[in-house]
């Protein structure tokens, strides 16, 4: 663990062995809020927002397992087995049309990036009518292309939807999150009707752009380990453990998270005071050498691979991780068996590293067949 300056002035420590970013993530002596003073920022804020009272991602304590706590039924894995069937018809959809208008195609445009917000939509409850529209303002909202006014109008025309939508649920709900939520937490008081809608926004920003970054990322490191691909291909059931390995490897939630002690804290040694930043590499620990022997290495047969953090850990470990995995897997096991002979016009050393921005990804990717 060392000091470290950063982007916008003032340092941070940094943790980057596995035991100590384990050790951080789960002590509830660090704050999560990016707008408290002398918060370790990575990126430059957007001005607080005061409707923005769902988003338990920022938040700690009672405030954030209060929100929390009322979606993590609705993500366990028993549940998402019940939603696997949609994903699996929008994975084959998404694909069927992108073999209808190619070959070439963009992998990520053409797939990878519909998958994660079809599949929301379908979990939130959003109307089959809505999606093209749904689609449209998420991709604009995650188009790095995207001017700040424009991510600004999309994310109006989303928030208006959603609240319709929860308005809506009220009065004709369905079997999908939002309905649930509606009847058994705003009915009765638990919940505001705006804490839900920035709760369905933080669902939808922080499961698109990871999600879709992993199917790409991931198809293109499947296509440079071809035996990997070829025997995912004939026995599907080794998806899981390639999935896995593929999140330790690339690691897509790069700038590491940032938290801010609250009091003294001791890890690994180092005494870390009460207002001091710290930032957890993510990245680092799932390539350190005394958990993941030979850690460079791509090995979808690795043991170990499952002790990745690529989720996080702790207190803010990802919600959305069942969900993320399902989509993963039935993404990467249908591309495997749709296209037999799927060939990449780039390479994964040759994808453009954006050095700060929060998901490592790629903009587009060309493929043939
Ligand atoms: C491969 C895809 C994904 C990756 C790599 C990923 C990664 C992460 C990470 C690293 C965190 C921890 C943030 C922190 O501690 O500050 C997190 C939190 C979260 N993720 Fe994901 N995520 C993925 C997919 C999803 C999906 C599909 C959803 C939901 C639809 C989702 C919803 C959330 C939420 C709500 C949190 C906040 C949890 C909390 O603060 O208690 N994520 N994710």
């Amino acid at each position: 663990m060392g000091k470290v300056r950063l982007p916008f002035g003032g340092w941070a420590w940094l943790a980057t062995r596995h035991a100590q970013v384990k050790q951080l993530l789960r002590h509830p002596g660090f704050s999560s809020d990016q707008y408290r003073p002398g918060f370790p920022v990575l990126n430059p804020l957007p001005p607080q927002q005061e409707d923005a009272t769902g988003l338990f991602i920022f938040m700690d304590g009672e405030a954030h397992s209060r929100l929390r706590r009322m979606l993590t039924a609705e993500f366990m894995i028993k549940n998402i087995r019940r939603i696997e069937p949609l994903i699996e018809e929008t994975v084959v959809d998404t694909l069927e049309r992108m073999r209808a208008g190619g070959p070439p195609a963009d992998l990520m445009s053409d797939f990878a990036l519909p998958v994660p917000s079809m599949t929301i939509s379908h979990l939130l409850g959003v109307p089959y009518s809505d999606h093209e529209f749904f689609q449209e303002h998420s991709r604009a909202i995650m188009d790095r292309n995207s001017g700040p006014a424009e991510v600004q109008a999309a994310l109006g025309a989303l928030s208006q939807l959603l609240g319709e939508l929860i308005r809506h649920k009220r009065t004709s709900p369905g079997d999908d999150l939002l309905s649930r939520l509606v009847a058994d937490r705003v009915v009765p008081g638990e919940l505001r009707e705006d804490e839900l809608l920035s709760m369905a926004q933080l669902l939808l920003v922080a499961g698109h752009e990871t999600t879709a970054n992993m199917i790409g990322l991931s198809a293109l490191a499947l296509l440079e380990h071809p035996e990997t691909l070829d025997a995912l291909r004939k026995d599907p059931a080794l998806a899981p453990n390639v999935v896995e390995e593929l999140l330790r490897y690339l690691t897509v939630v790069r700038t590491g998270l940032p938290r801010l002690a609250m009091e003294d804290v001791e890890i690994d040694g180092h005494l870390i005071r009460a207002g001091e930043g710290v930032v957890a590499m993510l990245s680092l620990a799932n390539r350190d050498a005394l958990t993941f022997p030979d850690p460079e290495v791509f090995d979808p047969a690795r043991q170990e691979a499952h002790r990745h953090m690529a989720f996080g850990f702790g207190l803010h470990q990802c919600v959305g991780q069942p969900l993320a995995r399902a989509e993963l897997r039935i993404a990467l096991v249908e591309l495997a068996r749709r296209f037999p002979g799927l060939r990449s016009l780039t390479t994964l050393a040759d994808v453009p590293k954006r050095h700060m921005a929060v998901t490592f990804g790629i903009g587009e990717l060309p493929v043939t067949w």
